[in-house]
């Protein structure tokens, strides 16, 4: 994919990629989760690792095997995810979060299965710590890469999303496109960047669109480094 010239971009670079969705228990056989495969932050492992950076893969529960030549860490819930992401964020250089990350988790969990009883059923829900945006309040030198799948006002929550979270990169996609979004090989995604521009990108596989972020993420290092 990348010219003789400069087959390995990102030699040399850390970077921490998450994947996949987290789990958050109700019980012992129970949880709450989304419909995130992995394949999308697994195909951005693989690109970045060829690219010849050192990739530290943070990975809720997914069927997928992870890419060889990635150090990868398995992890359940939004919790697990933070305290992986935080540990390793001071020597990283970039940080792309392509996991879904459950907003809530539910307040308490029950050591033993629950059984049913009559009527409806009530959870209460508590939020889960924003990874992307306590990284965004810490960074130094780090390029953040976050994602925003959406399924109406892409350009208005993706915007939003670069702001509140401080990040560098906010890769958007809307999932209701037909081959974009969860579980799917393809993907459709525009990357929305901090100085206002913005490139919308046909539907392409997930290792295209895997190779097009390394493209983006050797530019920004490039800008970074002026
Ligand atoms: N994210 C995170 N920690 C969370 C929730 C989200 O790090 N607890 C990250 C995701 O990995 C993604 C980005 O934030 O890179 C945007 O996630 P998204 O779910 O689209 O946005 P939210 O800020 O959670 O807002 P909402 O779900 O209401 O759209
Ligand atoms: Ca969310």
């Amino acid at each position: 994919f990348f010219s003789k010239k400069n087959a390995q971009p990102l030699r040399g670079k850390k970077l921490i990629i998450t994947a996949g969705p987290t789990r958050e228990k109700i019980d012992p056989v129970r949880f709450f989760t989304n419909h995130s495969s992995g394949k999308m932050g697994y195909a951005i492992a693989k690109a970045a690792a060829e690219a010849g950076a050192e990739v530290t893969l943070v990975s809720g529960p997914v069927s997928i095997t992870p890419p060889q030549g990635v150090h990868t860490i398995k992890v359940e819930t939004a919790e697990e995810m933070y305290e992986q992401v935080l540990t390793n964020f001071e020597h990283a250089d970039v940080v792309i979060k392509s996991a879904a990350v459950a907003d809530y988790r539910p307040a308490q969990t029950s050591d033993q299965k629950m059984k049913k009883k009559d009527g409806t059923l009530t959870i209460d829900f508590e939020r889960t710590k924003d990874i992307l945006k306590t990284l965004g309040q810490k960074k130094k030198h780090q390029i953040l890469i976050g994602f925003a799948a959406e399924t109406e006002m892409l350009e208005t929550y993706a915007a939003r999303k670069l702001e509140t979270k401080n990040a560098d990169l906010i890769v958007g996609n809307n999932i209701l496109i037909e081959g974009a979004g969860f579980g799917t090989d393809t993907n459709a995604v525009t990357f929305f960047r901090k100085d206002g521009t913005v490139t919308e990108l046909p539907l392409q596989s997930k290792e295209q669109v895997a190779h097009e972020l390394i493209s983006e993420i050797d530019r920004l290092l490039r800008e970074r480094s002026l």
